[in-house]
């Protein structure tokens, strides 16, 4: 993450000078930028993803989560969990697209708001669900598919979360640590057939197949990439 504010921060003198230039469009990226890189932008991405959790709170004590609240509650945490996942995934996109290096500044907070929103995903059905009854939860992760897919997308997550800060960073080295991190495109890709599975009981494909469409778009832009690199490096 460090490393990430330094490019952002060359970036940043990089694109000072352009705030001169006569083109609207470099003027408009610098000035995002600068406010990308400010203060308070950080506090802000905090509050924005707290605003989630904060409506269903009020929500449930006003009672407004319908006729199933427990249901609700687990299934709206399910969405920002999935959200979050297609957030974190579209910053490295977005910042080559729009030429905005301070995006990578977001990241880390997203993938952890991200793994919390996952969390409470999952207690919110051990609890509201199974009344925590850690026998009959097994039971249940074994018996139906979704769930063992939504639980091996949390599992995945666990070791992804436990190395979102600095010391383990440095712990692990750079490399290896790019390399675990690699694993949020198969939680992405498990999470999305946990959805689809879970939605296939009732034939109510709309919704997934929006995120589906969304991430072919996110993963398939690093293939690009990444082939495309390949290639520039053969030719
Ligand atoms: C990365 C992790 C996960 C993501 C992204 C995720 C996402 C979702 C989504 C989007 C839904 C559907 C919400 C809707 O219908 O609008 C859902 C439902 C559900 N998920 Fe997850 N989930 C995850 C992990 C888990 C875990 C760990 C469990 C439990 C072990 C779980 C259990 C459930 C249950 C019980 C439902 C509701 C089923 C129903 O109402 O019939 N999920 N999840």
């Amino acid at each position: 993450m460090k490393q990430d504010l330094s490019t952002a921060l060359q970036d940043k003198r990089r694109a000072a000078p352009s705030l001169s230039t006569p083109l609207g469009g470099r003027a408009a990226r610098s000035a995002v930028q600068e406010a990308l890189l400010n203060r308070a932008a950080k506090p802000v991405l905090f509050v924005l993803c707290l605003l989630p959790l904060v409506w269903l709170v009020y929500a449930a004590a006003t009672n407004q989560l319908g006729a199933n609240p427990a249901e609700a509650l687990i299934r709206r945490l399910g969405d920002w969990t999935l959200r979050g996942l297609w957030l974190t995934l579209a910053i490295t996109p977005l910042r080559e697209a729009a030429g905005l290096a301070a995006l990578a500044r977001f990241r880390r907070m997203l993938g952890v708001f991200t793994f919390a929103y996952a969390s409470l995903h999952l207690l919110a059905y051990g609890w509201l669900d199974m009344g925590l009854d850690f026998g009959e939860i097994a039971v249940d992760i074994a018996k139906r598919p979704f769930i063992l897919m939504g639980f091996t997308a949390w599992l995945l997550m666990v070791p992804l979360a436990a190395t979102s800060f600095n010391k383990a960073i440095k712990a692990l080295g750079a490399k290896r640590w790019q390399v675990l991190h690699k694993a949020v495109y198969a939680v992405s890709v498990i999470a999305l057939l946990h959805f689809i599975w879970m939605r296939a009981g009732k034939h109510n494909f709309a919704e997934p197949a929006v995120y589906g469409a969304i991430l072919t778009v996110l993963l398939g832009w690093r293939l690009w990439k990444r082939v495309s690199t390949k290639r520039g490096r053969l030719g």
